[in-house]
């Protein structure tokens, strides 16, 4: 199965209007026809964003929404508003949402159907605590957020879906999950695909790995058989460090 890769850059709370503008215009001279490139600038720039990459293959992708359209929810946003600015992906389930956030496997998964209704793709982040992994639960914690995540969606509701497994030990420290634990996960997650859904949909379904992606260590990461790619924090921020991630991506 041959599944095209995708380096998504999740920007956090980070970047002016003025550094937007500057790594977007670093980042057209990007150009990959075997990558699926990613950005996800914050709320105030996306529109920005959009129009500057309209002629661009660089997809402009959100970090958050609320599960209703409107509403009296006040400094929300909603699918229907991404949808109107030319958005069509949604981060969903972050674990610095579901931390700092209180975002519940059950308030993920109406932002998921929200997301969905609205012709939103989602990128769906799952991971464990280190404390969680020490205890040996780490794969009972996946299990459990993608069944309440995504497992109530039919088929065509999950080909919207792309996961991505961000070990929560391993977010933003510097500490990368070794190529035998991540691919133990990645493989774990796609035969529970395969068993509540279906062989097709588990073979064409790309899991992203997050968690400290940098120049130096994504070629090894994604020549693992089942990681389709990164999710990428701190060094999406760089031009050069994410250029490099996008070349290791392309093998
Ligand atoms: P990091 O963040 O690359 O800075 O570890 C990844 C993420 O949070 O998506």
């Amino acid at each position: 199965m041959n599944r095209k890769k995708i380096v998504a850059g999740n920007w956090k709370m980070n970047m002016t209007l003025d550094q937007t503008k500057d790594l977007i215009s670093q980042l057209k001279l990007v150009s990959s026809n075997e990558v699926e490139i990613k950005i996800a600038p914050s709320f105030t720039n996306l529109h920005y964003a959009v129009s500057l990459l309209d002629s661009s293959k660089i997809e402009v992708v959100a970090q958050n929404i609320h599960f209703e359209n409107s509403g009296a929810y006040t400094g929300e946003i909603s699918a229907e508003m991404l949808n109107s600015i030319g958005v069509k992906s949604v981060i969903i389930g972050h674990s610095e949402r579901r931390k700092y956030f209180n975002e519940t496997d059950h308030i993920l998964s109406k932002k998921v159907i929200a997301a969905i209704s609205n012709s939103i793709n989602v990128i769906f982040c799952v991971g464990e605590e280190l404390f969680e992994r020490e205890n040996n639960e780490h794969f009972d914690v996946i299990k459990n957020q993608l069944s309440i995540g995504l497992f109530e969606l039919d088929n065509d509701q999950l080909k919207k879906i792309v996961i991505a497994y961000e070990p929560v030990w391993a977010i933003g420290t510097g500490k990368t999950a070794n190529s035998p634990q991540i691919q133990e996960m990645h493989h774990y997650i796609r035969n529970l695909i395969k068993s509540n859904f279906n062989d097709d949909i588990s073979n064409e379904i790309r899991i992203l790995y997050g968690g400290s992606v940098k120049a130096n260590n994504a070629s090894e990461i994604f020549s693992l058989p089942d990681v389709d790619g990164g999710l990428i924090g701190g060094a999406s921020l760089n031009f050069s460090d994410f250029n490099a991630i996008v070349h290791a991506a392309n093998g």
